[in-house]
């Protein structure tokens, strides 16, 4: 029976994942699924259930490196327009789980809102961001770095549990820590922030600073998935990897970026084995080193 034939929404069977993450890496879903509305994803999540397929949630595809065998399952995509919502009362911003981090950021500055700026260049949608607390450190001393994060921003959340039930949670029901939040056991549906105002001009000034010190410090020509690992408490992973003489390091198309060690960029044709290859040559590298154990950042599917 073609249960997928039910829902409203835009299916697609044996899709390449690699055409849908940053990374270009990724065999193919089973089905590739944008339902239209949550009642869509409702019934989506209950057929999965009923034929007992494993559900994944993807945004843009940025932070996540997919098996080349791909998924034998259903990946999700919250694309549709009834997920892609922007508005603002006061200074609160609404954003549907969809947009993406850039289009909030802009959106924020058209309406004399400020606070976002930071999230500007970071590639994901509004929902990833807050699944995994996405943000960036700052060094302001020696060994001191300053962390800023989605979460930080956060009043509410709207999620729908893997039941399909829907349920709003407040900050305080939630947990944010170092690329990690206790939201990504739901699927996030939209989120209500707390910016406050500024002057559309200062906004665009801070905004070009972050897009700027992003594009000097980070390889942005080739498909990458963002930073591989997580800063270790006091460190920058990128400087570790860095002083491990790492950059440049190769293993068939994938290969340590020579402007940001903690990048890994698939230079041509890089398998998801060509890169955990090289995650795990990092990892024993900077290990031997300096007694630091590396955790990867990106999720692995
Ligand atoms: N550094 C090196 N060599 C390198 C890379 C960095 O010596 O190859 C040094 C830099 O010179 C700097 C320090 O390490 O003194 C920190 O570097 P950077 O400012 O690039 O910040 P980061 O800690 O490496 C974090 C986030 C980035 C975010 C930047 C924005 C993590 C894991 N990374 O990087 O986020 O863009 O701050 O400042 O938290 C991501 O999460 O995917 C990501 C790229």
């Amino acid at each position: 029976m073609n249960w997928w034939r039910k829902l409203k929404g835009k299916v697609r069977l044996k899709e390449p994942l690699k055409n849908h993450t940053t990374f270009k890496i990724g065999g193919p879903a089973n089905f590739f699924i944008e339902p239209d509305n949550p009642d869509d994803l409702r019934l989506l999540l209950n057929l999965a259930n009923q034929y007992d397929l494993p559900v994944f949630v993807m945004g843009r595809g940025s932070n996540l490196l997919i098996s080349d065998k791909g998924i034998s399952g259903v990946v999700v995509r919250l694309s549709a327009p009834c997920f892609n919502r922007l508005s603002y009362k006061d200074t609160y911003l609404s954003a549907g789980s969809g947009v993406s981090l850039g289009e909030a950021v802009l959106f924020a500055q058209e309406h004399g809102l400020s606070g976002a700026e930071f999230l500007a260049g970071i590639p994901g949608t509004v929902g990833g961001a807050l699944a995994m607390n996405a943000g960036i450190s700052q060094k302001v001393h020696r060994s001191e770095f300053r962390v800023q994060s989605i979460g930080d921003l956060v009043k509410k959340v709207t999620v729908m549990d893997y039941a399909g039930n829907i349920k709003t949670l407040n900050k305080g029901d939630i947990s944010f820590g170092y690329r990690e939040s206790s939201l990504s056991k739901y699927i996030i549906l939209s989120t209500l922030m707390k910016l406050k105002k500024g002057s559309k001009k200062q906004i665009e000034g801070k905004i070009k600073s972050y897009l700027e010190h992003r594009k000097l410090s980070q390889d942005l020509s080739k498909p990458s998935a963002g930073c591989i690992f997580r800063n270790p408490a006091g460190h920058s992973a990128g400087r570790l990897i860095d002083l491990c003489g790492l950059k440049g390091k190769r293993i068939k198309g994938a290969a340590v970026s020579l402007k940001h060690a903690n990048f890994i960029l698939n230079l041509k044709g890089a398998s998801a084995r060509d890169v955990c290859k090289l995650m795990d040559c990092i990892r024993k590298k900077v290990n031997s080193k300096f007694n630091i154990n590396l955790i990867p950042e990106i999720k692995i599917w």
